[in-house]
């Protein structure tokens, strides 16, 4: 399944509040309206968000009517400055239209070749998505042994990509070879990507699974339930922190204690080598995310809600990263080798 593409101009994605009871395909037909569907969390995950940020750029070049490069450049930048407004965690959008910016910036050939230049560098970031997330499973793939009890966190899935996903990639992949796996999927508190997500891609591919809550890692690891952790990342920095969907570290520290290996599965889109912990942007979101479930107040009228959306696990918590070009440790010189 494509989570998202592109048709002459128009973008077609999955309204990912509707699952898993609808699988309704949006389309959008400006940047506004992508900045919208980003911020509304119809278009999630780290991947998708470096798609729909290139194909939000995309449109604004097939649609400009300006004829000269300094003219196109000045919308691009528009645009780009419109979505980087619309969640600050996710590296993978700002790399997205960072690239994009730069090799627009950069582009020297014939004028009249721009608009199409531009739009073809941000499919490219589009297709690359699919490739990248098969090559990474393959290597991934390596870690699953047959009879595995995977436990993961949030949905690293197809709908958190263009296609295949990340930690789901591998998991998906395990499976299509014939490794006999069972995973464990968390719902993934307040938002239940896990429940609604996760899971409706998982019963979709046939791969067996367990519905938990957030809650019941501790004990499922205790009572010797899983042998491996796999999660995907938002921001992976320079030093080796990983940062995730809100609960991951507490996952980490618990397979620690346990002695099981904790993965993180991203392709190389989703480092940020230029950032430290202390800079990155955690994202605080609505506190009705927490008082209220399905539009109904679960928690009494004006209490003080604390709500971020993402968390960071330090590197000692992390045995691997599964990337495109490999499994790493989470160790600086490794990982700058590997962005070369
Ligand atoms: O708030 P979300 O749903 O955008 O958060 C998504 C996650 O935290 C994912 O685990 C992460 O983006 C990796 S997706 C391959």
């Amino acid at each position: 399944m494509k989570t998202i593409r592109w048709e002459k101009g128009l973008i077609i994605t999955v309204d990912q509040t509707k699952l898993p009871n609808k699988l309704v395909y949006l389309k959008l037909r400006n940047p506004k309206q992508v900045a919208e569907a980003i911020k509304n969390m119809k278009i999630r995950g780290a991947p998708l968000l470096g798609a729909a940020a290139a194909l939000a750029l995309a449109q604004t070049a097939y649609f400009s009517k300006s004829k000269t490069k300094k003219k196109l450049l000045k919308e691009l930048r528009k645009t780009g400055e419109m979505i980087r407004r619309t969640r600050p965690t996710a590296v993978n959008l700002f790399n997205a239209i960072d690239t994009i910016l730069k090799k627009a910036e950069e582009y020297e050939d014939k004028p009249e070749n721009f608009k199409d230049f531009v739009v073809r560098c941000c499919l490219e970031i589009v297709e690359s998505d699919a490739k990248i997330n098969h090559a990474l499973s393959l290597k991934g793939v390596e870690l699953i042994e047959e009879g595995d009890h995977i436990l993961t966190h949030c949905n690293a899935g197809e709908l958190a990509t263009v296609e295949y996903g990340t930690a789901l990639g591998v998991i998906r992949m395990a499976y299509r070879q014939g490794k006999k796996i069972e995973v464990f999927a968390t719902e993934t508190r307040p938002l239940l990507q896990g429940a609604r997500l996760t899971a409706f891609e998982l019963k979709r591919e046939g791969i067996p699974f367990v519905l938990i809550t957030d809650s019941m890692v501790g004990y499922v690891m205790q009572k010797k339930m899983v042998d491996k952790v796999i999660v995907g990342a938002d921001r992976i920095l320079a030093s080796g922190h990983v940062i995730n969907k809100i609960g991951t570290y507490s996952i980490a520290v618990l397979a620690k204690n346990h002695g099981l290996p904790f993965y993180v599965a991203a392709p190389t889109s989703t480092f940020d080598v230029e950032k430290s912990v202390e800079e990155v942007v955690i994202e605080e979101r609505d506190p009705k995310e927490i008082t209220e479930f399905l539009g109904k107040r679960i928690a009494p009228k004006n209490v003080k809600v604390f709500n971020p959306a993402f968390d960071v696990t330090p590197p000692d918590f992390v045995t691997g990263i599964i990337t495109e070009k490999g499994i790493i440790r989470p160790e600086t010189e490794e990982i700058r080798k590997i962005l070369m």
